[in-house]
């Protein structure tokens, strides 16, 4: 039968060409590209990396970028004051906080001071109700990667049994409410969940978020599944790896996403699409300097 790679690579270049090539256009309409920015506390050496690729990413597609690195010691008020700054000026779209954030600041309190207009991650209640309402709303980057590369390949959710094994607010859940929106049979499975693998065994789309390497393996995989994994554990050797065992899962799968080269790309190509939405969402309310 043999495995077909998503290439989540390639596939996140097109989407970025395609917002590369709107961008002078949108210039020329209302006088400015739009803006990104990301706030980073402390030193992370991954957050820094994503970071940085988030940066990059708004300078191949065209557009402005801010990069606000503030001290791992910064406190909660100092935090929420300079994202109440961001939020205050015309000429910022998006608000991102990279998190995991240390932990005398609240994520949740940081997350609600984003005005939900600017709020490119999709994680304000705000939004995470408009989505599970089924409403007009910023869509959580990498979710929306994952159905990106599923719609890239012809990977149709409809009437399939798609399990999720995850229930972040940033992945799981999210990804799940997508799945059952394209008329998915959506079962959502995690740690406490007993006999993965007779479950997995059926999914006819796997999506693995879980953050540990190697969980899912080729026996629990169904022949000619697509199994998307949204794992990136670096291990002892200082590689990256997903939550599936590559070789094992490549022998039975029919589609499978690499890792690094499937859905982190994703990601960013989606964070780009999401500035470009909040920016031409504010200018539809009149409210863009
Ligand atoms: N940390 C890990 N993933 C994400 C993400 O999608 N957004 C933000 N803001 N931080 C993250």
């Amino acid at each position: 039968m043999g495995c077909q790679l998503i290439d989540g690579k390639k596939v996140s270049l097109e989407v970025k060409d395609a917002l590369k090539g709107r961008m002078a256009a949108l210039k020329e309409q209302y006088g400015r590209v739009p803006c990104l920015a990301v706030i980073i506390v402390g030193e992370n050496p991954a957050s820094q990396s994503y970071v940085r690729g988030k940066v990059k990413a708004c300078e191949y597609v065209g557009m402005e970028s801010r990069l606000v690195a503030l001290p791992e010691t910064v406190s909660e008020a100092e935090l929420l004051s300079v994202v109440d700054g961001l939020n205050r000026d015309a000429a910022v779209d998006g608000v991102l906080v990279q998190l995991p954030l240390p932990a005398h600041i609240d994520e949740d309190k940081v997350i609600n001071g984003i005005v939900p207009e600017k709020d490119v991650d999709g994680f304000h209640p705000r939004n995470v109700a408009d989505l599970w309402l089924g409403a007009k709303c910023t869509v959580p980057c990498t979710p929306k990667g994952v159905m990106h590369l599923l719609d890239a390949y012809g990977i149709d959710p409809a009437g399939k049994l798609a399990v999720v094994i995850g229930r972040s607010n940033i992945v799981g859940k999210p990804v799940a409410k997508l799945l059952l929106d394209r008329n998915a049979t959506v079962v959502m499975a995690h740690s406490r969940t007993k006999n993965l693998r007779e479950l997995t065994l059926q999914a006819d789309i796997l999506v693995v978020a879980v953050g540990r390497a190697g969980l899912v393996t080729g026996d629990m995989v169904k022949p000619g599944a697509a199994v998307i994994d949204v794992g990136i554990n670096r291990g002892a050797d200082g590689k990256l790896h997903g939550d599936v065992d590559f070789d094992s899962a490549a022998a039975v799968a029919g589609y499978l996403t690499p890792v690094p080269g499937g859905v982190g790309p994703m990601t960013i190509a989606m964070l780009m699409e999401n500035t470009v939405e909040c920016y031409l969402g504010r200018i539809s309310t009149c409210s863009l300097a």
